[in-house]
């Protein structure tokens, strides 16, 4: 297993560049099934979860040219309509093809979704939002089966506004016949990145941003080129990375109304923050002040920053109290950061950190990928050497993540 070796104690310093978003480049991967020929498709960061998807992509008979961060997607001979287990179970997102094979092709056959194990994760509202649709839907075998001869708008509401589920319905909407209409949608700013990059294909969405989405269907995509926007996570990581180490790092290639939730935070645990034109500086010049967190859909506090920021926290003066209401099970990184000495109870959804003035390194595991990176954080604050296995769940979302950190000054190395 790959580990990574963070040498702890040195305050990041210098100037970092955020790649661009893993969460908008797969689902815009999964949209270029919609057209009949080349999309192309700038600034996808370097990632395990994007060769997935290009993998899945490929298993259904596109062919995929990469040049650094553009992708050329040839979607002409869509000749398959299933997504076997053998990559699906690798990535849940993969799930994300199945609204663009339903409205491209009538039919898809997808196995159940793997991914990070950070709750149940159902694709319910997934599969609602295609049977509104008007798609049969059959399971087996391990399999989801969904078919429509012809996709139907019509109105749907999600019980949970689910990034996936709002993407995938989009996808499939685009080309359904009529007019649909997506309430309590996710606002999260890759879905507003996805209709955009629908809207320059042609389809006609309006809302995205808001908690209603409408589309009225079209009948044909055409092809486009298109820029993902900078990822939100990665910038909030390097924040908090900036603030656990009491450094002094310039954030470039950050969209400041994307992070006003963690911005928000950092502040008022004493961080300074500036958002300027180019991107965020960020500076600690002691601990954090202790921090209350309650997890949130955009535009509240992302659960994906939970883990980095409860790291923070663990080094922050006084008690803070941190709820994750968007996924069941996103604790699993608090027994790795105890190892490291923190003082952390749990009770349901709630976890109680009792912030120290330091932390120790020690062996410990990234059980998913945001606690994966949260662990690396803590090790770079940590007294002594830590070694963090698992390391390929930081690999499926940061872009050259111990590159980047040890251009700021960070000691890491990889080793087997
Ligand atoms: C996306 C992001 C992930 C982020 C999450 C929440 C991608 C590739 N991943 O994941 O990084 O942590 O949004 O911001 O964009 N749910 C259901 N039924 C469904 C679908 C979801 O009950 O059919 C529940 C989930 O179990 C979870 C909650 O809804 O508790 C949020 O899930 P969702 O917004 O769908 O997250 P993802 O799209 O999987």
């Amino acid at each position: 297993m790959t580990k990574l070796i963070v040498k702890g104690g040195v305050p990041l310093k210098g100037t970092v560049k955020i790649s661009g978003a893993k969460n908008s480049s797969l689902p815009i991967i999964a949209a270029s099934l919609l057209s009949d020929g080349i999309n192309i498709i700038e600034d996808v960061p370097d990632l395990e979860d994007v060769k997935v998807m290009c993998d899945v992509l490929e298993a259904l008979g596109a062919s995929i040219e990469k040049d650094k961060g553009t992708l050329k997607i040839n979607s002409k001979n869509i000749s398959e309509h299933e997504a076997p287990y053998d990559l699906v179970r690798k990535m849940r997102a993969s799930f994300l093809v199945m609204g663009p094979l339903l409205a491209r092709r009538g039919k898809a056959k997808i196995s159940m979704p793997g991914g990070c194990a950070i709750g149940t994760r159902p694709i319910d509202l997934h599969l609602k939002g295609f049977s509104a649709l008007g798609a049969e839907i059959i399971f087996g075998h391990g399999y989801i089966e969904a078919s429509a001869p012809k996709l139907k708008g019509a109105k749907i509401y999600l019980d949970f506004p689910s990034v996936g589920a709002t993407e995938n319905i989009l996808m499939a909407a685009s080309l359904a016949e009529g007019k649909t209409v997506i309430e309590n949608a996710a606002e999260e700013p890759e879905i507003v990145d996805l209709a955009n990059c629908l809207n320059a294909m042609g389809a006609k969405i309006r809302g995205a941003g808001t908690d209603i989405i409408k589309v009225e269907g079209v009948k044909e995509l055409r092809n486009v080129c298109h820029s993902v926007i900078p990822d939100r996570i990665e910038a909030g990581t390097f924040m908090v990375a900036a603030a656990i180490t009491q450094g002094d790092v310039f954030i470039e290639n950050v969209l400041p109304d994307h992070i006003k939730p963690v911005s928000a935070k950092l502040k008022e645990a004493g961080v300074f923050v500036r958002e300027e034109q180019k991107g965020v500086h960020v500076r600690a010049d002691d601990r954090p002040k202790s921090v209350d967190i309650k997890t949130l859909p955009y535009p509240g506090f992302p659960t994906d920053l939970q883990a980095p920021m409860m790291a923070l926290m663990t080094l922050a003066e006084g008690t803070s109290v941190i709820i994750e209401t968007v996924f069941e099970n996103r604790f699993m990184h608090v027994d790795e950061l105890k190892r490291m000495g923190a003082n952390i109870k749990i009770q349901g959804r709630t976890a109680v950190v009792e912030g120290k003035p330091y932390l120790s390194g020690a062996p410990v595991k990234a059980t998913d990928l945001r606690a994966g990176a949260a662990l690396v954080l803590a090790g770079l604050a940590a007294e002594g050497i830590t070694y963090v296995d698992n390391v390929y769940h930081i690999d499926r979302g940061y872009e050259r993540f111990e590159e980047k950190l040890n251009s700021l000054g960070a000691d890491i190395t990889r080793a087997d």
